[in-house]
């Protein structure tokens, strides 16, 4: 098989758009000595039902940006969303646990908690600071300015700093006030060492594949990917899909899934994929057979069966074992695996196999893959595989926007560095004297 694929000049084009981030100002590109400086960062973590912190990755992941900006001498004022509280206060969404945990890291650094993000009393804090110290602020989407990247918030929250450094790579992707307007007000802006370390895996994964290129695509909602299958026929060489959505798929294939859930607006679509796809060298693919079961808490009957055998009654919860035969034989041969969403209900032991065996897999036969979401990132931690795979992103929506092949908005808004300046004046230079 051929795996120098001929591109088209819209879909290379947008291939390089993800590398535009190195023209972009770095923290290190910045003088930050004894600066004030927002730092963006996406504390977005999963709490349990006691709002304790099931996984403090994205915490941990700003350490060097956080440990970096003390040794600068700054006074770092530290900013983050927590889920979806809709543009106004709710204590289940404040950023308390986050401080609980954000000040374990710092156990010789003075951590302070605002009650807000903006306003006299949070600016007072912030002059009270001193060189080094951190003042974690409250939820910005507790503000509807936030959402709708309305200025004057926008304004208020940069009032408090000399210098924004987004490092909320899994935010990126969203034009909010506290990622994307708030660059408007700052003379200057860079990304985090968490953003640059993303940034560095996906761009040379995305901008020149090593081929074989196989996505595993799972999880359950079609809707959010479908672009990515859109945008990545013609750029993988392989497209696997499990999980959830497959059931859509197959469904849209003639299969009758029982139960299982389907995303019925999405049928047509899925359809005109699988068409596309064939005439454009990605190969598509799908389970063969499956794991059902009757009810998904409490189930009395679970069985393996071919996908043209599943009942009325039943629901598709895991691949089956021939379909991890058949994914193992894709995956083999792949010099590079991005995937994105379980290909079953791991969280249950009873269907956890499928996912789990096709991670081992890709571990054993080490084989350069990126892990993006925090259902995927999840199931790598509960199965203790999450030190042995090449990279575990810590964006979901961000990612699959990457995979899309568009620039990050939150990005996309930063300084540029002026070596770029200089270089595109350069050319322009040259180009008026060859003239
Ligand atoms: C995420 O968890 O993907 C990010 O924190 C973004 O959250 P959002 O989808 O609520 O904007």
């Amino acid at each position: 098989m051929n795996y120098n694929k001929h591109l088209d000049d819209e879909t290379l084009e947008k291939m390089q758009n993800i590398l535009k981030f190195k023209q972009k100002k770095s923290i290190t590109d910045i003088d930050l000595r004894n600066k004030t400086v927002l730092v963006r960062v996406d504390f977005n973590v999963p709490l349990n039902d006691y709002r304790q912190i099931t996984d403090a990755r994205r915490i941990r992941f700003t350490l060097p940006t956080l440990f970096y900006l003390h040794n600068e001498n700054c006074k770092i004022v530290v900013i983050s969303h927590l889920g979806r509280p809709g543009g106004k206060k709710d204590e289940r969404f404040n950023l308390l646990p986050v401080y609980k945990r954000l000040k374990e890291f710092f156990p010789l650094t003075t951590v302070y908690r605002a009650k807000d993000c903006i306003g006299p009393e949070v600016e007072q804090m912030v002059k009270k600071l001193n060189p080094g110290e951190i003042l974690l602020l409250e939820n910005p989407r507790f503000h509807p300015g936030e959402k709708a990247n309305d200025p004057e918030f926008a304004r208020q929250l940069a009032k408090l700093a000399d210098i924004y450094i987004n490092d909320a790579f899994a935010t990126s992707h969203r034009k909010h006030a506290s990622t994307y307007g708030v660059t408007e007000y700052f003379k200057e802006s860079g990304y985090g060492f968490l953003v640059e370390k993303e940034l560095k895996f996906f761009s040379q994964a995305l901008s020149n594949p090593r081929r074989p290129f196989t996505v595993i695509l799972g999880g359950k909602k079609v809707k959010d990917k479908l672009d990515v299958i859109k945008y990545l026929i013609g750029v993988a060489d392989n497209i696997i899909i499990g999980g959830g959505m497959a059931y859509t798929f197959l469904s849209a294939k003639g299969y009758n899934v029982g139960k299982s859930v389907i995303d019925v607006s999405k049928l047509d679509d899925v359809r005109s994929y699988l068409h596309e796809s064939n005439l454009n060298g990605t190969k598509i693919y799908l389970p063969v057979d499956v794991v059902v079961c009757d009810e998904l808490d409490d189930p009395t009957h679970v069985e393996e069966v071919p996908i043209t055998t599943i009942q009325e009654n039943h629901m598709g919860v895991d691949i089956g074992s021939e379909t991890i035969k058949l994914f193992k034989d894709v995956l083999k041969d792949s010099k590079q695996v991005i995937w994105q969403g379980p290909l079953g209900v791991f969280e249950k032991e009873d269907f956890e196999n499928g996912t789990k065996e096709i991670a081992r897999f890709l571990i054993e036969n080490k084989i350069y893959s990126i892990i993006c979401g925090g259902d995927s990132a999840a199931a790598f931690e509960k199965f203790g595989f999450q030190d042995n795979i090449s990279f575990i992103s810590t964006g979901g929506g961000a990612s699959l926007a990457l995979m899309k092949g568009e620039l990050l908005p939150g990005i996309e808004c930063l300084s540029d560095k002026e070596e770029v300046e200089f270089t595109i004046v350069n050319t322009i230079a040259q180009k008026g004297i060859q003239r």
